[in-house]
């Protein structure tokens, strides 16, 4: 099966009222990980590179791992996405590449760290609507801000600006008409990587997880149904797997992550997509210590890439099942980009 338009995947995940994970990739064990969790669960799924995996790969090299993918499991749905692109020419270059979805992530400038005003949001994901539309590829915009910072990319906003840059809700409104994307990034105070702002339990001074603006969401889907959300950040960031990593010589203390059942209502409530890309990352780097640890004479990497892949499929799994995916796979046959291009015309 040739890469799906992701527009397809979002309005089918819509009709069946369940969410889509979209994982992030940079590699091979990943991408095959994701497959073949995909083909256990019967789910359909969004695999997505970021500026930075698509810098890793050389590019050329993940396009054909994700045509592998697609051949491997012709019965799987899947769509290639390109994560906070930051320019309509890094769009392009994702769109050359054979991707079938581009985020146009117009909420900060091309450094991927300055917010931007909301005329430019709206000038630079329109240029990328109408320069993808015709040629079938989906487009995701985001228009407020994610906290924190991660590899360089976000704004690096402190737990008291976030809340200025959660997504108003009426020019969400605003800025779906005027663009006419397919998905809309919202910002409800998470942040990428595995230390999501927390906050101290004024009673017993633990930390607990952050506080979601859950209500824009809500308040989203009742002016716009038809409007698919995506959520990023979220990541659960699971104990157990933090554990093991400090077991095994790591240092990550005070980690946060998105509870699922968060996530679950936001799907309830029009979240369509669902962008996890920490869970993974932490599932590979404490397999990975873990087998140095313990056979400390091992030195072949497929000793350690073998079980790191099969950690990161089990979160996959978990995912898959949690944001209600798995099974969908056979509901539909999937549409090819030019069969999307007569959709936007
Ligand atoms: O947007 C954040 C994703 O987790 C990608 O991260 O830019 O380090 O590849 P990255
Ligand atoms: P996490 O860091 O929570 O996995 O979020 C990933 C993401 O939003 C990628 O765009
Ligand atoms: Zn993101």
């Amino acid at each position: 099966m040739p890469l799906v338009p992701m527009r397809q995947i979002l309005d089918e995940a819509a009709k069946g009222g369940y969410g889509v994970g979209a994982f992030n990739v940079n590699n091979m064990e990943q991408i095959q990980a994701i497959m073949q969790a995909a083909n256990d669960t019967n789910s359909p799924v969004i695999i997505q590179a970021s500026r930075g995996a698509l810098k890793y790969s050389k590019m050329i090299y993940l396009k054909k791992l994700m045509e592998a993918a697609a051949e491997e499991f012709p019965h799987i749905p899947v769509a290639m996405h390109l994560d906070h692109g930051n320019s309509l020419e890094t769009c392009k270059e994702a769109i050359a590449l054979g991707f079938t979805s581009v985020m146009m992530d117009g909420s900060l400038g091309e450094d991927g760290k300055t917010p931007n005003s909301y005329e430019q949001n709206v000038n630079v994901t329109l240029a990328v609507v109408e320069y993808a539309h015709p040629l079938g590829v989906t487009v995701e915009g985001e228009l407020g801000c994610l906290g924190g910072i991660e590899d360089g990319h976000g704004a690096g906003l402190s737990d008291a600006q976030v809340q200025d840059h959660l997504t108003n809700p009426a020019q969400a409104e605003d800025f779906v008409a005027k663009t006419g994307l397919d998905a809309l990034a919202v910002a409800i105070g998470t942040s990428h990587g595995a230390y999501k702002a927390g906050r101290k339990d004024p009673v017993t001074g633990q930390m607990l997880p952050p506080v979601l603006a859950m209500d824009r969401i809500y308040e989203i889907h009742k002016r716009m149904p038809k409007c698919h959300m995506v959520m990023h950040g979220s990541s659960s960031v699971p104990k157990e797997l933090v554990d093991i990593i400090n077991q095994y010589g790591g240092n990550m203390p005070d980690t946060f992550g998105i509870p699922i059942e968060q996530i679950q209502d936001g799907i309830k409530h029009g979240v369509r997509k669902v962008n996890v890309d920490t869970d993974s990352r932490l599932a590979i780097t404490g397999a990975i210590r873990k087998l140095f640890a313990e056979k400390p004479e091992k030195f072949d990497p497929r000793d350690y890439l073998k079980p790191a892949r099969e950690a990161a499929y089990d979160v996959y799994v978990k995912r898959m099942n949690a944001f209600g995916q798995a099974g969908h796979a056979g509901d539909y046959k999937p549409i090819t980009l030019e069969d999307a291009k007569a959709l936007y015309r």
